[in-house]
């Protein structure tokens, strides 16, 4: 058991990225190899002692309840063929962790979908786990940050150096004073910054520590000129009461919210796989020669 045990997963959003793909199914859904995206993130809260996972989600996202729910007809229907194996990875699913769910309504940007979760947050410190970004690593990315906020007591952000032309995509943070093994104290948050106006290259990656007090920050945080109540200005505001600090993570991420990113997410996980990674390797070699 962590300090923090319950961790929010924002999963409200279109997915207009992926169409047609997300037409009918949530992109949370998407596989990356025999595993939907959001799945990574799970268990990844799971094997840092999460204990609770509550899912923001919106009209057309039954299929991520039905996923990490108990199937009883699919579980019979495993064992009854002695396919022992698949049972036990269906069974490790639904018991992963406890899930409780949210709806957000309106799409009122990543600061609002939080603040749907705070009632069941309450109050007590909690994660911010935004599922596109998959993150291979051991510790778990959640569980480093958690030990950097048994540290500082105070919220924690997971950060990442970015190549200049990438800082516009990001929430990037200025430094004020290093703590030395890759944690920083915050001097100030910009969200979306413009490559000539970002006070530095060290991007927000999307998983947070946060401590209940973010939500009256938010709570007065105006709309930006999108319509949207950003996470980070919520924080940019929090910043006045108390400090922030940031974590570089040690580990691999991948951005599987975009075409691209989703594509070598797919190679780099099938690679790492020892019932596929031979096979793959080959049928990559072959395929650049052609
Ligand atoms: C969100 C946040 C941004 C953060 C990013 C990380 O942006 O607003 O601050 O850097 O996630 O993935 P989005 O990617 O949802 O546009």
């Amino acid at each position: 058991m962590t300090s923090v045990r319950k961790a929010v997963f924002p999963a409200a959003g279109l997915g207009t990225r992926f169409l047609p793909a997300t037409k009918a199914q949530p992109k949370e859904m998407l596989v990356l190899v025999d595993k939907p995206v959001i799945q990574y993130g799970v268990e990844e809260a799971a094997a840092s002692g999460f204990d609770t996972i509550i899912l923001v989600t919106g009209r057309g996202k039954n299929a991520i309840e039905d996923h990490f729910d108990i199937s009883i007809e699919l579980e019979s229907f495993l064992e009854a063929r002695g396919k022992t194996e698949q049972l036990a990875e269906i069974r490790k699913i639904s018991r992963l962790i406890n899930f409780a769910y949210v709806r957000q309504g309106e799409p009122l940007g990543l600061g609002h979908a939080v603040l749907v979760a705070r009632d069941l947050v309450g109050q007590e410190p909690f994660a911010v786990v935004l599922g596109d970004d998959v993150i291979d690593a051991d510790p778990p990315a959640l569980r480093q940050l958690v030990s950097v906020f048994e540290r500082v007591q105070g919220p924690v952000l997971a950060v990442e150096r970015v190549p200049e032309e990438h800082v516009s995509s990001y929430g990037v943070v200025a430094v004020a004073e290093s703590l030395g093994g890759g944690v920083y104290r915050v001097g100030d948050l910009v969200e979306k910054p413009k490559r000539e106006e970002a006070p530095s290259n060290l991007a927000i990656i999307g998983r947070y520590i946060l401590t209940p007090d973010v939500f009256p920050a938010l709570a007065a945080t105006r709309a930006d000129r999108t319509g949207e109540i950003q996470l980070t200005n919520g924080l940019r505001q929090l910043l006045q009461q108390r400090p922030i600090y940031a974590c570089e993570i040690e580990g691999v991420r991948h951005d599987t919210g975009n075409k691209l990113g989703f594509l070598k997410a797919t190679v780099y996980f099938a690679l790492r796989r020892p019932d596929l990674s031979e096979a793959f390797k080959d049928y990559l070699r072959s395929a650049l020669e052609r």
